[in-house]
């Protein structure tokens, strides 16, 4: 996020998928979803289990799995429906998956590290330790051996210490005691101060909502809703059809 990269008009398109269609081998998952993301927005991606989210979230960071067959894919003038996995990281794809990927056998400061292989480099490893100072203090603990939370604090830096432009988070309060979602909340906000631009797919739904300026619901790979987040938290119909909550 450094200010050669910052959008002088926030208003302007900056991420888009457009008609998107993505398959594990024959499974039909991701069945034509398209939305917008404006520069500096969070966007809460939400639906039931199994309603595609993360398949989502895979095809905009151009996995092998699901396959992409159809649409485009654009952030801040790229197409990344055109590019592998690790060219949608150099362009600026952050993706911090459900299972976090720490590296066995590497420390907190080595997992950032390797991270900051692929340039540009984003935060510096001392500001990731200012947002995350559990990490600091644990910079030479095997990255495994950190407890759930601090794994979780652990990707989202790992994530940062790149120059990256879309931040893709998948259930970043799965499993962790509420004191610790507070901690984890907090720091996405400032992260969102920051400018950063972001979706976050979350069951627990309300704390996405809170945190998010627009939401989009998913149904069987298939975009039911796109609006508000203030919007869904007051839809009461929408919230039980697709949310149980
Ligand atoms: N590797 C795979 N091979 C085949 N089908 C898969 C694979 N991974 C996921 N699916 C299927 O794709 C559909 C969407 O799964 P996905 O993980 O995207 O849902 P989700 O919305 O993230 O659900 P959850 O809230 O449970 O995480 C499901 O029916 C799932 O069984
Ligand atoms: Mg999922």
């Amino acid at each position: 996020m450094s200010a050669a990269h910052h959008n002088q008009n926030p208003s302007r398109e900056y991420f888009s998928c457009n008609d998107i269609h993505s398959y594990y081998g024959e499974s039909y998952i991701v069945q034509g979803v398209s939305f917008t993301i404006r520069e500096g927005e969070i966007l809460a991606l939400l639906g039931r289990n199994g309603a595609g989210k993360s398949s989502t979230l895979r095809t905009i960071s151009r996995l092998d799995e699901p396959e992409l067959q159809q649409g485009e894919i654009w952030l801040d003038g790229k197409p990344l429906h055109e590019m592998k996995s690790h060219e949608a990281a150099v362009a600026g794809v952050g993706m911090v998956p459900e299972d976090r990927r720490i590296i066995p056998g590497l420390t907190v400061e080595e997992n950032i590290k390797l991270a900051q292989i692929v340039e540009p480099v984003g935060w510096s490893i001392e500001q990731i330790y200012e947002l995350f100072p559990r990490l600091g203090e644990r910079r030479k603990q095997e990255g495994v051996t950190l407890s759930g939370g601090e794994q979780q604090m652990l990707a989202i830096g790992r994530a940062l210490s790149r120059d990256i432009k879309l931040l893709l988070l998948d259930e970043p309060y799965e499993g962790l005691a509420p004191v610790i979602v507070q901690e984890i909340e907090k720091t996405l906000q400032y992260i969102r101060e920051q400018g950063m631009t972001t979706i976050i797919v979350e069951q627990n739904a309300v704390a996405a909502l809170k945190l998010a300026d627009r939401a989009v619901i998913l149904d069987t790979g298939q975009l039911v809703y796109e609006g508000s987040a203030q919007e869904v938290l007051e839809n009461e119909q929408l919230r039980h059809e697709y949310l149980a909550i």
